[in-house]
């Protein structure tokens, strides 16, 4: 019988997403909600280790539902990663009596959160928040959505002056070794050409695709490029060989970065954290854990956190045919 859980420890971990706020926001009134007491410790595990955290009641999480980042700060731990780090951490919880954990973040923070959890005996329950998406279990992260509004509110700008210029922009999408966001944000803004780690079309498809493009009286072009894209180098590179095979073309880069980790998330990614995080708290109340919740066919859902895997949630390929399709 899983003992009565009375406090509960929520953090957040791994890269910041728009929407964290909103999550946090959710698990603290949740637990208000059924009476449970809360914490949020800082900078994720780290915060654990050093027991950095600060008691979180319903009017601390006033106002954050619409904010970037995360009120709880974000670190990737190395110390965590040791058996002592993650001693400290389970040694803190026992101090301040907390009976489960809500992890906030990717794939990194499942991994140590099913060790620690293994380890000491500590119930927890992941939330996926990051804006790669590339977690099984889920359709959507938190984040996910509005970074893919950011991206294509760029890509609008940036079309601007590719076809005042009529040139030939590269523009380098986040996502690490996946290629959601660079797929479809590059649909969503109408991309000549969308280059991810999944499908590698290799240069020559690319040069067919440019030299298409001019014929069918196109002045400029815009190709979405996944971080984790391999057709070449690096984006730059690959600018600089286009541009040297077809000179008739003037090339520019620009590369997003961080701007895509920030922003106001958007109502999709707030209402999926608000969804998230309440039902993290009542599957932990059920006596469930050691999972993840997750959003599957407008459903919540639980996966065993032993089953999460980078990478493994499969890109859409359909949508790499429409967007060949709709290039022409
Ligand atoms: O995982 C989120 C992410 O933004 C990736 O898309 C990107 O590759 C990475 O984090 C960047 O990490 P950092 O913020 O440490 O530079």
């Amino acid at each position: 019988m899983a003992a009565k859980i009375q406090k509960i420890g929520v953090m957040t971990s791994g890269g910041d997403a728009p929407g964290m706020n909103a999550a946090i926001r959710a698990v603290v009134r949740a637990c208000a909600y059924y009476d449970i007491q809360c914490i949020g410790f800082y900078r994720g595990y780290q915060g654990m280790i050093e027991n950095d955290y600060i008691d979180l009641l319903p009017r601390t999480v006033k106002n954050i539902i619409n904010k970037g980042g995360t009120i709880l700060k974000s670190v990737r731990s190395d110390e965590f990663r040791t058996v002592e780090g993650r001693k400290k951490a389970y040694m803190n919880l026992k101090q301040n009596e907390i009976d489960a954990m809500v992890l906030i973040g990717g794939d990194g923070t499942f991994t140590g959160g099913v060790i620690f959890s293994e380890e000491f005996d500590v119930p927890v329950v992941g939330i996926p928040g990051t804006i790669d998406n590339d977690i099984i279990g889920t359709q959507a992260t938190i984040g996910y959505d509005t970074a893919l509004n950011t991206v294509v509110d760029a890509i609008d700008k940036i079309r601007d002056t590719a076809s005042s210029h009529n040139r030939l922009f590269f523009i380098e999408v986040m996502g690490r070794d996946a290629g959601f966001i660079a797929l479809n944000s590059g649909v969503g803004a109408g991309a000549e050409e969308i280059l991810i780690p999944e499908e590698n079309i290799g240069l020559e498809k690319l040069l067919e695709s440019l030299k298409r493009s001019k014929r069918s009286g196109k002045s400029s072009s815009i190709v979405v490029v996944a971080e984790g894209d391999k057709t070449d180098e690096n984006v730059f590179e690959l600018a600089e060989n286009v541009q040297k095979q077809m000179p008739e073309y003037n090339c520019r880069v620009t590369v997003l970065g961080h701007v895509q980790r920030g922003g106001s998330p958007s109502c999709f990614d707030r209402v999926l954290a608000s969804r998230l995080g309440v039902k993290a708290v009542e599957f932990l109340l059920d006596g469930q854990r050691d999972i993840m919740v997750g959003f599957e066919n407008s459903k919540i859902t639980s996966t065993d956190l032993h089953n999460i895997k980078k990478g493994s949630h499969d890109i859409n390929r359909e949508l790499l045919r429409i967007s060949d399709i709709l290039s022409i």
